[in-house]
This record gives C-alpha cells, sequence and structure tokens, in this order.
C-alpha cells in the first residue's frame, strides 16, 4: 500500500477483493505503517460511526483491529495487533450485528458468549483478555475480517443472497445521487 495516507481513510464496501482475503501477521517491519495506520483507523471508524474496524477494510491486509465500545459513552480506543481467539464459550448468544464494509445492512448472528483473545497491544506487549456480550461478539467480528470472513457468511445462502443484492441496489441508488449531485 502507498505511504501517502490521508487522515480519514474511506472503508471498503463489498464486493471489494480485499475484504475476501486472509490477512498476514504483522511483524516487527511493520512498525511505522502500523503507527500511521491506527490512527487513521480510528478516524475512519469514529467518522462512519461504528465499533470496530479491520485494517483490510481500509485497504490494509494486515492482522490488525481497532475496537471502541464507546461504553457510556466514553472514548476507550483498543488495538489489537496479530489477535486470536485462544479459547470460546460452548455456550452461544446471538446478537443482531452489522459491518461498515455492508453498510444497512443487519442480521442476527450466533457465536461463542465469551471468549479469551491473545494478542500484541501497539507497544508490543501480549496480553490475554476475557470478553463477553457486544466485546466478545465484536472481537470475533473483527478477527472474521482478517481471515476473509463476513457476518453473512453465517446466514443461510438464501438469506446471505437477500442482503447482497439489496446492498449492491442500495449502493448503486447512493452511486447515482452522488453523479446527480456532480453533473
Ligand atoms: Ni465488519
Amino acid at each position: 500500500m502507498s505511504d501517502q495516507l490521508t487522515e480519514n481513510l474511506p472503508i471498503l464496501i463489498v464486493p471489494a477483493k480485499i475484504l475476501r482475503l486472509k490477512a498476514r501477521p504483522v511483524t516487527r517491519a511493520d512498525q511505522a505503517l502500523v503507527d500511521r495506520l491506527i490512527p487513521r483507523m480510528f478516524a475512519s471508524m469514529y467518522a462512519a460511526p461504528g465499533i470496530g474496524l479491520a485494517a483490510p477494510q481500509v485497504g490494509a491486509s494486515l492482522r490488525l483491529i481497532v475496537i471502541d465500545l464507546m461504553a457510556d459513552q466514553k472514548p476507550e480506543p483498543l488495538v489489537m495487533i496479530n489477535p486470536e481467539i485462544v479459547a470460546a464459550s460452548t455456550e452461544q448468544a446471538t446478537r443482531e450485528e452489522g459491518c461498515l464494509s455492508l453498510p444497512g445492512q443487519y442480521a442476527e448472528i450466533t457465536r461463542p458468549a465469551r471468549v479469551k483473545v491473545r494478542f500484541e497491544d501497539q507497544a508490543g506487549v501480549r496480553r490475554d483478555l476475557d470478553a463477553e456480550g457486544l466485546f466478545a461478539a465484536c472481537i470475533q467480528h473483527e478477527i472474521d475480517h482478517l481471515n476473509g470472513v463476513l457476518f453473512v457468511d453465517y446466514l443461510s445462502s438464501l438469506k446471505r443472497n437477500i442482503l447482497l443484492r439489496k446492498l449492491a441496489k442500495e449502493q448503486k441508488i447512493a452511486a447515482e445521487k452522488k453523479a446527480e449531485k456532480k453533473s
């Protein structure tokens, strides 16, 4: 990717190919790139607004995610580098999910209710975190992005196709409106 990163990185929308790739691990050689990416990913996420964003969604195929649940409207930014789910509960939980790469689309998704995630923070310190509720769902959703997986992949092919067609139609209308404004 280029070095000419603007302040707010555009969020890629399905069917952008990079969203379907397995992202590569972050190494020490990526430090400068990652340090530039992180504030811009937060800026894009807060502007959307969203509660989580994975690097592939802004065009960087790297194992890096940012999360801020904004609990009690207070910012609590969290960076996870090379995150990995190391344990998951057998108990499942279902909640409505959306995705900044599938704007306007939502579905009930079932996942393990609690997970333990292992990652490196921005300082390179390895951490383990136990998560439940919205936090657990968000972590799993963002790590899925690093493996080219989208929340619609958990739906039946019928439901998935309905949702993807609806997205394509809405994106086409939005693009036409934008073109009209320009002309
Ligand atoms: Ni997403």
